[in-house]
Formats: structure tokens, sequence, C-alpha cells
């Protein structure tokens, strides 16, 4: 298969236009350019749901009333979440605009928008973007819907200086994220602080802040200041107002190799590793937070051979996209059925951290495909599983990814979606194909 798409609805084409760049930025586009493959348990699973979905008997079922119960634990958590993306960690797919607009063409990702500006007017941008990005208005929207879940992914550099070698702004992004936390859980919600660029980077991809880099994997100095991060984050909630409302997220999407959309003998004993140590030391600060895992692209339950039945309250984040593998949209939401009951069997809860709309063939606005994978991926998160949020609370990205012409936004902005009467109301019913 050919990758035409990376993870958190970035194009690739769209990833690099052309102007004279620093070399080192070129080298890293050459390199996601070049790549003609993505393998893997998650490739292998979207495999399956093709097959699942084309042989399913296209029937709709009882209508299920969606839950928004505030958070009390994950166990018995349903989450209507949305994540705030592209707020404290910038990803270019996101908002081209926030690069093209500001001088910032040529950069591909946080850390060369950083590197192509210098580190003082990119600290000025940046700091108006944590001022403006995502707002107490944007909180009040989502209330109004029933969110009681917002994932927020910031990086490593928001806690600690950047390391050498990396461009990053350390500034305000704790600050800002301070204040939106404390008013939106007055609002009745659950924070998840995503780690979601992690040092030496964990997944080689744009959205953890700098593209190719895969460093985190094997290296005992990242290892060292990754605890450190972890030790920092969790101090930080610690120390905030409604403390019991935050759960931290240990890794966003760890890829033992660029592409490899899963893991192997070796990641996951690595993985694990980081997972035991990270938890024993927060354990010493809080006997109480919610911590967060990633699955690795490799099914939540192929975690219970060794996190079975855990009493240390943990949570499974796990991602779910359509965009790449094949799938139709109007098929896509019998896969997201077939998926969310087949993660059921998983012993620790299961949160789906990011999803959105876009299935990777027949997107368009025109009849009520996207409602219908609205609502049926919403449906299936919720009722087999703890939940989800969408991918992304807001989405400026500019693509034609419709075959009607529509671009990214029709499929990865949850305020766009609800402003067309696709996100449900609290309360409301929706309908399922599962
Ligand atoms: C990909 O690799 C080829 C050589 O193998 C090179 O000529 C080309 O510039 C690279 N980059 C892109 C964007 O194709
Ligand atoms: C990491 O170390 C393991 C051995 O513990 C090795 O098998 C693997 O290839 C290494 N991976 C990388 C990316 O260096
Ligand atoms: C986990 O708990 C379930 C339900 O109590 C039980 O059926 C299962 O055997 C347990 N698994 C392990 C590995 O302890
Ligand atoms: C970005 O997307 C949001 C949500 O759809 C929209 O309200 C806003 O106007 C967009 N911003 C720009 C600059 O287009």
């Amino acid at each position: 298969m050919k990758i035409t798409t990376l993870l958190c609805g970035l194009p690739l084409a769209a990833a690099f236009p052309g102007a004279p760049v620093p070399s080192t930025i070129e080298k890293r586009a050459d390199d996601i350019f070049n790549a003609t493959s993505v393998t893997g348990a998650f490739v292998a699973v979207l495999d399956a749901v093709e097959d699942v979905a084309k042989a399913a008997v296209k029937k709709t079922s009882p209508k299920v009333v969606s839950k928004h119960a505030k958070f009390a634990g994950w166990k018995d958590f349903k989450a209507n979440g949305v994540n705030l993306g592209g707020w404290l960690s910038l990803e270019k797919g996101i908002d081209p605009a926030f690069f093209n607009d500001n001088g910032a063409s040529e950069a591909i990702d946080e850390d060369s928008f950083c590197a192509v500006l210098g580190k003082k007017e990119c600290g000025r941008l940046l700091e108006q973007r944590y001022a403006s990005y995502f707002t107490e208005k944007d909180v009040d929207i989502f209330a109004s819907y029933g969110v009681n879940t917002l994932r927020v992914p910031i990086g490593y550099w928001a806690f600690m200086p950047a390391i050498a070698g990396d461009n990053y702004y350390t500034g305000g992004q704790l600050s800002a994220f301070s204040a939106l936390a404390k008013y939106a859980v007055n609002k009745g919600m659950h924070i998840i602080v995503d780690l979601h660029g992690l040092p030496g980077g964990q997944n080689g991809l744009d959205n953890q802040g700098k593209t190719g880099q895969l460093e985190w994997w094997n290296s005992t100095t990242h290892y060292t200041e990754t605890l450190k991060l972890v030790d920092l984050a969790t101090k930080w909630i610690t120390k905030q107002p409604h403390k019991d409302q935050f759960t931290l997220g240990l890794i966003n999407e760890p890829l033992p190799y660029l592409y490899q959309f899963g893991q192997v003998d070796w990641s996951f004993d690595y993985l694990n590793k980081y997972y035991t140590d990270a938890l024993a030391q927060i354990r010493k600060t809080t006997k109480t937070m919610p911590v967060m895992f990633s699955d690795g692209f490799s099914g939540p339950q192929t975690w219970d051979q060794w996190w079975a039945n855990s009493t240390q309250n943990i949570v499974f984040d796990t991602h779910i996209y359509f965009f790449t593998g094949g799938s139709y949209s109007y098929d896509a939401p019998y896969g997201a059925c077939y998926l969310a009951k087949s993660y059921q069997v998983a012993t620790n809860p299961v949160f789906i951290g990011e999803w959105s709309i876009q299935a990777s063939e027949f997107n368009h606005a025109g009849d009520d495909t996207r409602k219908v994978f609205f609502d049926s991926q919403f449906s299936a998160y919720t009722t087999f599983l703890n939940g989800g949020a969408f991918w992304n609370g807001k989405h400026n990205g500019t693509n034609i990814v419709g075959d009607d012409g529509t671009d990214q936004t029709f499929y990865w902005s949850w305020q766009k979606l609800a402003s067309e009467g696709i996100v449900p109301k609290a309360g409301e019913t929706v309908q399922t194909l599962c």
C-alpha cells in the first residue's frame, strides 16, 4: 500500500511546500516522501476490518442514548471527549495558515517552525497562540454538547528546556493549560495531559514536534530525561486546584520504526519497562492519579499478558483511524463497531484517544455518511469501551480529501461538525450501525 497520509491528518504532499529550506528539514522531508509502505499490527487490523465491513449486514440496531457522566475513575467512565491538538503543541496539518502567514511556510513541524523563525519570533507567535487557539469560548461550546473530557497534547519542552539539538520554545504553555483546565473542570470536564512529544522523539512523525527524529528508543539519556519529565508533569498536576480531575498519558503513538504501526518484541519490552518505571515513580507522589498507557497500535488486549486486571489505576489509550488502509466511508462504521467489540476483551479500561471521520475512500459532505460514521463511532466507543476523544476540537487544514472537493475540516473539525448538526447533543439519541 502506498502511504499518502500521516496520522493526525497531515497529508504528505502538503507537509513540504518546496521552498528553499535548511538541509536538515530537506532530509527529513525526503525520508517521509520516500516512504512507500506502512506495516504492523494496526495495518493488519485495518485489513481485517475491511473484510468484516464488506461482509457486514447493513442493518441499523436500536438507538443508543449518549452518556455524559462526570469522571469518577476510568472503570465506569464514558468519555465524550475532544482533543485540543495544535494548541500547546503545533501540527502544521491542523493549521497550515499559522505557518504560511507567519513567514514559516518552509517549516514542517514545531521544531522547524522555531528553527526557521528564530526563538524570539517563534516564542512571540506561540504565546499568541496559547492565548487564542483554544479559549474559554471553545470550552463553552464543548460543554454545551456534553463533552466531559479534554485530551491535551503537550511536548516535553513545556516542562523542561529543549535538549541540545532541538529548537523548541519553552514559555507559557503550562500557565495557559492551567487556566483553561481550571475553567473546563469547573464545567464538569476531566483533563488528560497527553505527553505527545518525548525527549529524542518516540515515533518519528511530525505530530511529536520533530519529523523524522526517532531516538527515544534504547537511549539511556532520553530515558532518564523522560522519567524526569514524568516527574515534572506529575508534580505539576498535583499542584492544580482540581488535581483529581487529571489523568497523565505517558506517551503518544510510539512506533519502534518509522511507519511500523505496531510493536515488536524489543519495543514491547522497552515500553513495558518505561510504563513500569514511570508508574512506580508517579506512585511516590500520588497513589491515586490515573495513568494512561498507549497500546502502541497493538490492540489494548495485547497488554493483558503483562497488565491484566491491574489494580494500579491504569487505562489504555488506543487510536482508531480509517483514513489509511483502504476503508470506505460507508462501511468504515462497521469496522469501528467491530474493533470496539473486539477491544472489550481487554481487562483494563480502554479509551479511544483519537478518532476522526475521514475514511480512505469516498469522503463527501452531500449525504448522511458523515453523520452515520460519527454516530456509530461515538456510540461504539462509549457503549463497548470507556469512550474516546475526537481528533480534533478544531481543524483548519486546507487539503482536499473529499471526492466532492471538500477539505479536511469536513472530517477532522469537531466544531465544524457541531455547527453542521453532526455532533450529537447531550442526551440526544444516536443511530448506530453496530
Ligand atoms: C527520494 O529519493 C530519491 C532517490 O532515491 C531522491 O532523488 C528524491 O529527491 C527523494 N525525495 C523525494 C521527495 O522524492
Ligand atoms: C534496541 O535494543 C534491542 C535489544 O535490546 C535491539 O534488538 C533493537 O534492535 C534496538 N533497537 C533500536 C532501534 O536500536
Ligand atoms: C481478570 O479478571 C477477569 C474477571 O474477573 C477474569 O475472568 C480473568 O481470569 C482475570 N485475568 C487474569 C489474567 O487474572
Ligand atoms: C478554524 O476552525 C474553526 C472551527 O471550525 C473555525 O471556527 C475558525 O474560523 C477557523 N479559523 C480560520 C482562521 O479559518
